[in-house]
């Protein structure tokens, strides 16, 4: 019998795949399931979380639908109004439960050494001991959900596939948007092919080791929250949290954190191996019909899916940007069809965007507004009177009154008296990559496209000049690795605060860093012997400020003049001046129409003052001392370089 059960048997799609307790077999795999290895494993896994039920998602939107109705149910979700916001829903989390906990991440590397200083590490043997603690019996009363998912396009030579067990239904339907999921991707992966094992629990069990059964709530969690990777063996799991990328397994934890760690091991097979980057992909077309494209790291809720949603200003007739994607690129070598050039092409990996909510608007980013028209899951934004959701940012009216995400009445009024939100900083959007108008013809191509250059970009209130061209890929290389960049929202922990966050990839590397820049400079290098031209490297920052705190540079459509400048430079048509960090525009070199921006206030955010420089010197070479280890030596070259410019620049 059944302890309790929330599913409905009767629905088709769940009759042939849901096993309870009582049955024959309680655990047996559909029979559309091929892979024994896989069947083994959910069994295995099954055996020590004890689930109720186990249900193998099959991607279809039947299934789906049931899950969304049950979660309404349930009241982990709200379904919106349908004339509004057709097919939508709006989660509220725990309020306890709302942002990535880096400091609850782990790389369980065989090594400490390979985890690197700026990874939490424990041994393995440790850490498995405390997991098999923790998810015994953990997704008792709940079921237990098998979602296979592939990253990329499936079939594409640059995509992996992983399974993730969850006992989340929230999960579910989110992996559906994010990825391709579901039965289409264990048919890929056959009878024995390789796959990422993720599993996943809000660690609340609904019965207790005694079957006391206790009730659910809307928003299961525990305080308890450990995210674990171990990169020798490629598995993840993931205990205590629901939210974004703690529990949606595919995104940080496999796309970047093993991802990135497969990349580099794969230079041992070829020579050169891969690359997995906290990047967004995009296309630049210019009115004559040139296309180039482009791979940007900017730290997490720095506007990356705002960027890669550009739309150009008035004055730039006949210029395109289309989006590819907007948080993460996997990128490899293969030569170029036409010239035999070794080159790197990109996709996205992933199938929509989990973007921060406030602060998209009509007016900073339209085209993901319009990609939110329908079928959209929002986590923690308001819930306005006529069953829509409203965030701050989203228009320039707020309504007159909404709850807001803890369910609490909220007036524009009451939010001027007591400073209080109506969405969480870090509330989010699940959207279809596909419903986003400018979404590039090529974003689901398996080939990926072309990288032409790349961008890093923090927030600096001071210091770091609008943009800047590395004048060769090792200073380039050095840019990225010495990024910093004030802190946000995205993760739990202390906001605005400068923190050095190399390539964006900080809280998301899995392996040491120093190995990390060495596996960027042998790319490089392996790319330049192999007569191949490497891509140009640019740093930018859209964030200085004025003495009253305001910024300075418009940014949003407005960045369009620096990416001009950037494709101008990629065909050796543009001028810029030399510092002592790279090559900066001069005023004259950017497109202004359409803006009055003048000279003086053009001077305020590319001005390099070398007092400020000598202070981040010191930083840069309190990131190295961190490093030491397995600092490559070209980059302390390129820092003693630059120390010696900054020198005589002084002198
Ligand atoms: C994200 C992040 O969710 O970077 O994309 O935090
Ligand atoms: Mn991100």
């Amino acid at each position: 019998m059944p302890l309790t059960t929330s599913l409905n048997t009767n629905h088709p799609s769940i009759a042939q795949s849901a096993s309870t307790r009582g049955a024959p077999d309680p655990w047996a795999s559909p029979e559309w399931v091929r892979h024994q290895g896989l069947s083994e494993w959910v069994r295995q896994i099954a055996e020590l979380a004890q689930p109720e039920a186990i249900l193998w998602c099959d991607g279809s939107e039947s299934q789906n639908q049931l899950l969304c109705d049950q979660m309404v149910e349930a009241g982990t979700l709200r379904r919106l109004n349908p004339a509004k916001r057709p097919n939508s829903y709006l989660a509220w989390s725990d309020p306890s439960d709302v942002a990535r906990v880096e400091d609850r991440t782990f790389i369980c590397s065989n090594q400490r050494e390979d985890a690197g200083p700026t990874n939490h590490w424990v041994a393995p043997d440790a850490m498995r001991a405390t997991l098999n603690g923790l998810f015994e019996g953990c997704m008792r009363g709940r079921t237990l959900y098998v979602i296979p998912f592939s990253m990329g396009p499936l079939g594409s030579p640059i995509a992996q596939i992983g399974v993730e067990l969850s006992d989340s239904p929230y999960v579910v339907v989110n992996m559906r948007i994010m990825t391709r999921m579901g039965r289409a991707v264990l048919d890929q992966l056959g009878t024995d092919g390789t796959f990422v094992p993720c599993v996943h629990s809000v660690g609340m069990p609904l019965v207790d080791a005694q079957g006391t059964v206790q009730a659910d709530v809307a928003w299961p969690c525990n305080p308890t929250k450990y995210i674990v990777h171990f990169p020798e063996t490629r598995e993840i799991w993931s205990f205590g949290s629901g939210y974004g990328g703690n529990a949606l397994l595919g995104k940080k934890c496999f796309a970047l954190r093993i991802a990135s760690h497969m990349g580099r091991a794969a230079r041992d097979q070829d020579g050169m191996g891969w690359l997995a980057e906290h990047m967004l992909i995009l296309g630049v077309t210019s009115p004559s019909g040139d296309k180039k494209h482009i791979a940007a790291a900017f730290p997490s809720a720095c506007g990356k899916t705002n960027f890669a949603m550009l739309i150009p200003p008035a004055g730039f007739d006949g210029w395109k940007v289309t989006t590819i994607g907007d948080d993460i690129a996997w990128i490899r070598p293969r030569p170029d069809p036409v010239t035999g050039q070794m080159r790197l092409y990109a996709i996205n990996p992933e199938a929509g965007y989990f973007g921060v909510a406030p602060g998209t608007g009509y007016k900073t980013n339209p085209n993901a507004m319009a990609t939110l028209h329908a079928n959209v899951i929002f986590t923690n934004v308001a819930l306005t009177d006529d069953g829509d959701v409203w965030w701050e940012g989203m228009s320039e009216e707020p309504p007159a009154h909404c709850l807001d995400w803890t369910g609490r009445d909220w007036t524009p009024e009451s939010a001027r008296a007591e400073g209080r939100k109506a969405a969480h900083p870090n509330a989010r959007f699940t959207a279809p990559a596909s419903q986003c108008p400018s979404v590039d013809p090529a974003w689901d191509d398996p080939a990926g496209v072309a990288i032409d250059a790349f961008i890093f970009g923090g927030r600096r209130s001071s210091t770091v000049p609008l943009v800047t061209e590395a004048r060769d890929w090792v200073e380039g290389v050095y840019m990225a690795a010495t990024m910093g960049s004030e802190t946000t929202a995205a993760a739990a922990g202390q906001q605005g605060v400068v923190r050095r966050d190399p390539f964006a990839m900080l809280p998301f590397c899995g392996y040491h860093m120093g190995d990390y820049f060495a596996h960027w400079l042998a790319l490089g290098e392996a790319l330049q012997q192999s007569g191949s031209t490497v891509p140009h490297i640019f740093c930018v920052n859209w964030f200085r400020t004025d003495e009253q705190g305001r910024f300075v540079w418009p940014g949003f459509g407005d960045n369009m003049r620096v990416l001009r400048w950037m494709f101008d430079r990629l065909n050796g048509q543009s001028g810029g001046t030399e510092h002592l960090f790279g090559v900066t525009p001069r005023y004259e070199d950017l497109d202004w129409q359409g803006l009055d921006f003048g000279p003086t206030r053009y001077q305020r955010i590319t001005s390099i003052e070398s007092a400020q420089w000598q202070e981040e010197l010191k930083l840069h070479d309190e990131l190295f001392e961190r490093l030491a280890q397995r600092m490559p030596p070209a980059l302390r070259v390129a820092r003693d370089a630059l120390a010696e410019r900054l020198r005589l620049a002084v002198a």
